[in-house]
C-alpha cells in the first residue's frame, strides 16, 4: 500500500530534536528522509546520553527512524557540489542551524532556489530569522522560557519550573511539519517552492494560548497554579500504597463534582453548599483534598482511573515514564512497540501517534552513522564505487 507521503522527498539536514522530530514525523508518513551530517560524528544526540550497546544513543535513534542516513562535508567543494544534486532531487531541504551557518556554507534559499525552485526550505531558528534577538541560539528550554511556559509552571512562592514535554523542540517539530505540508500544497498549485520559517519560541507562545487566556482578559498577574490547575481546585489526589507517582489526576469541574462524589460513596454531600460552584471548591480545596483523598488512598492509582473513568470523569493515573513504556493500552496502540537492528539488537521504540487507516506506519531503526553514504553516491548521484576511498580520504564523506 502506498503510504500517504509517498514520493515527498526530504533532505534533513538538522540535528537534535527540533528537526529530526519533524522529518521522523514525515518519515512515519511515508516521506523518503535522507539524513546528511557531518564528517565529525553527525548529530550531536548520537554520543549523548544512554547508549544502546555502545552503538548510538537512544536520544538519538527516539528521533531518527525511518529514515536513511548519509555524511557530506559541505566545507569542501566536492562536498557541496554532491549536496547540490541532492537538492535537485528533493522536495524539502530542512535544517535547525542557527542563523547565517546555510549562508556561510553557501546554501541560504536563494541558492537552493537556483538549483531547484521547486525546493521549499523549512528553517527552524531558536527566535527566528528576524527581530531583535534572532541571532541567539536556543534549545528547549530557553524556548520555554521566552514563551511564558516556565513562569506559569510550578508554585506560587517558589522559583519556576521548566516542563518535562518537549514543547520547544519537538512542538516546533510539528509545527514545520505542518508547514512544510502547506507548502507542499501550495506548490501543487503554483509549481514554486518557497522559504519557511519557524521560530521555537513563536512555537512556544501558541501552545501556551490557554495559558495566556487570563493575562489577555482579566489581566491580573500572573500566578503559578501549582498542583491545583488553572480554576484552583485540587487535581492530584494520593493513592495506594502511597509510592512517589502513586497518584491520580481528577478533573473537578462543573457537574463532574457530583459524580465524583457518587463514585467515591460521598453522596451526602452532593448539593452542599460548601462545595457547590467551582468557586466554593477553589476557595475550600483542602477540604476537597482531604473528601477525595479519603476514598483515593484506598485505591491504586489504575482502579481508582478505573473506577472514575467508568462513571465518565476525566481522570488519569499519575504514570511514570517507565510505567509508559510497559503499559498495555499504548501497547495495543503501538505507541510502544519493539525494533530490531542487526547491530544494537531489538530495542523499544516509541511509535506514530498520527494514525491513517490507508497509511499504516512501519516503525524502521534509525540509521546508524553514514550507513548509506556509498549507496546513495552511487545509486543516486552517479559516482563512481572507485571514487569512494578518495572522497574518503579527502574527509568529503566517512
Ligand atoms: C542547536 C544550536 C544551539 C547548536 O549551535 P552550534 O552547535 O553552535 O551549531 P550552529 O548551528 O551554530 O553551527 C553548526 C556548524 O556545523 C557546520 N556544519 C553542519 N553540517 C555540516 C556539514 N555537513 N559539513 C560541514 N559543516 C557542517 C556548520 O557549517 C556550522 O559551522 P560554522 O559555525 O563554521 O558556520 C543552534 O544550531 C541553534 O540555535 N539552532 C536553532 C534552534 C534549534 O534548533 N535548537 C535545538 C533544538 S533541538
Amino acid at each position: 500500500m502506498d503510504k500517504a507521503l509517498a514520493g515527498v522527498k526530504i533532505l534533513d539536514m538538522s540535528r537534535v530534536q527540533a528537526g529530526p522530530s519533524c522529518a521522523q514525523l514525515l518519515a512515519f508518513l511515508g516521506a523518503d528522509v535522507i539524513k546528511v551530517e557531518d564528517t565529525v560524528g553527525g548529530d550531536n544526540t548520537r554520543w549523548e546520553q544512554a547508549h544502546i550497546d555502545g552503538v548510538d544513543s537512544v536520544y538519538y535513534t527516539i528521533f531518527n527512524n525511518n529514515k536513511r542516513a548519509i555524511t557530506l562535508n559541505l566545507k569542501t567543494e566536492r562536498g557541496k557540489q554532491l549536496f547540490e544534486k541532492l537538492v535537485l532531487w528533493a522536495d524539502v531541504v530542512l535544517e535547525n542551524f542557527s542563523k547565517g551557518v546555510m549562508e556561510r556554507l553557501g546554501i541560504g534559499y536563494s541558492r537552493l532556489n537556483e538549483i531547484n525552485p521547486r525546493v521549499i526550505h523549512a528553517s527552524i531558528k531558536g527566535f527566528g530569522e528576524y527581530g531583535p534577538w534572532s541571532d541567539f541560539r536556543s534549545f528547549e528550554v530557553s524556548a520555554q522560557a521566552t514563551g511564558g511556559a516556565i513562569a506559569s509552571n510550578g508554585y506560587p512562592d517558589l522559583p519556576p519550573i521548566p516542563s518535562p514535554i518537549g514543547a520547544g523542540d519537538s512542538g516546533t517539530g510539528l509545527h514545520t511539519a505542518i508547514g512544510i505540508l502547506a507548502a507542499l500544497r501550495q506548490r501543487d498549485n503554483s509549481g514554486e517552492g518557497q522559504h519557511m520559517e519557524v521560530s521555537m519560541q513563536d512555537g512556544i507562545v501558541n501552545l501556551m494560548r490557554y495559558r495566556l487566556i487570563r493575562s489577555l482578559s482579566i489581566a491580573t498577574p500572573n500566578e503559578r497554579p501549582g498542583d491545583r490547575g488553572g480554576r484552583g481546585i485540587p487535581m492530584i489526589y494520593p493513592c495506594h500504597p502511597g509510592g512517589s507517582d502513586d497518584y491520580v489526576m481528577i478533573h473537578i469541574a462543573g457537574a463532574l463534582w457530583e459524580t465524583v462524589l457518587a463514585v467515591i460513596g460521598r453522596s451526602e454531600l452532593i448539593g452542599d453548599e460548601r462545595y457547590f460552584t467551582e468557586e466554593n471548591r477553589a476557595e475550600r480545596g483542602d477540604e476537597v483534598l482531604e473528601i477525595v483523598s479519603g476514598w483515593t488512598m484506598k485505591h491504586d492509582k489504575y482502579e481508582a482511573m478505573r473506577a472514575l473513568a467508568e462513571a465518565g470523569v476525566w481522570c488519569g493515573a499519575v504514570m511514570s515514564p517507565e510505567e509508559v513504556l510497559s503499559n498495555e493500552h499504548l501497547s495495543a496502540r503501538e505507541m510502544v512497540v519493539d525494533v530490531d537492528d542487526p547491530k544494537r539488537g531489538t530495542y523499544q521504540m516509541i511509535g506514530c501517534p498520527v494514525k491513517l487507516d490507508k497509511s499504516p506506519v512501519e516503525i524502521q531503526p534509525a540509521p546508524h552513522y553514514s550507513e548509506h553514504t556509498d549507496d546513495i553516491l552511487t545509486e543516486m548521484l552517479d559516482v563512481s564505487p572507485d571514487e569512494l576511498p578518495n572522497l574518503r580520504r579527502q574527509g568529503v564523506i566517512v
